[in-house]
């Protein structure tokens, strides 16, 4: 039996966004592109805060992609040190009750950068809000194969049967296991693209794009991907 159609009522309880549209905004500014950066951060940090306070259960946002990597040094300088200064700030700025977790691939990133985050997800982990994944070095290919990995590294051992594994035990394997899927997917700038975020965790979601630079989206943006949303009907392959 099929789902019945479900018309959206209420704020979406996983929230990914694209936080893309950085460089644009500084460039129409002339302005170096890590200045757009720097003003992304700070949108980040106010749009975290407002998820939490409308009631949404998880925040995925996209950090710094796999493919980042390839960008000037200096650019990606400028990302690791905003993300060094979220995380020793992070409690000056953002709410007291998220519960802060990185997705992605930690072994090429600077050692105080991984110290870092595994405090901040131990200090955060028992609190009673929000759940905010940061993606940093995060490819959803990549995490599909990280999961399909450890699951024939479990077929090899003889702990499991290849006819055991299913989608949820697939998904239990993902940096997002035990989470619900994103039923929402923003990606501000204009771009219709997915850029290989939340490969596998996407195959429901709504894609609102928008056409605004995120250094400055705001409250009222977020509102407005809400209510696109909530106009939508979501049958999940039904009718
Ligand atoms: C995409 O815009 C944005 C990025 C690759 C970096 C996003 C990083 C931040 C918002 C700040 C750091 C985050 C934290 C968690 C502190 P783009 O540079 O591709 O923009 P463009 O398409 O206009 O060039």
């Amino acid at each position: 039996m099929g789902r019945e159609p479900q018309k959206i009522q209420g704020v979406p309880r996983h929230i990914g966004i694209i936080m893309d549209g950085n460089g644009r905004w500084a460039k129409q500014r002339g302005l170096p592109r890590t200045a757009g950066h720097k003003v992304g951060a700070d949108t980040f940090q106010k749009i975290t805060n407002y998820c939490a306070k409308i009631g949404v259960e998880v925040l995925t946002v996209y950090a710094f992609s796999t493919e980042n990597w390839a960008r000037p040094k200096e650019e990606v300088d400028t990302i690791m040190d905003l993300l060094r200064s979220y995380l020793k700030n992070s409690f000056k700025q953002t709410r007291k009750d998220i519960i802060v977790r990185f997705i992605g691939d930690r072994a090429p990133l600077a050692e105080d950068i991984r110290r870092m985050m595994a405090d901040a997800e131990a200090r955060t982990r028992d609190s009673k809000g929000m759940i905010l994944n940061v993606a940093v070095n995060y490819g959803g290919r990549a995490e599909i194969v990280m999961a399909a990995r450890e699951l024939a590294q479990q077929a090899v051992n003889g702990e499991l049967s290849p006819e055991s594994i299913t989608e949820e035990l697939f998904s239990g394997e993902l940096y997002t296991a035990g989470q619900p899927d994103p039923d929402l997917i923003i990606r501000p700038s204009g771009e219709h693209r997915i850029s290989n975020f939340l490969t596998w965790q996407c195959a429901y979601s709504e894609f609102v794009d928008m056409n605004v630079l995120w250094p400055d989206f705001k409250e009222k943006h977020l509102d407005a991907a809400i209510e696109e949303f909530k106009s939508r009907d979501r049958r999940f392959g039904g009718i």
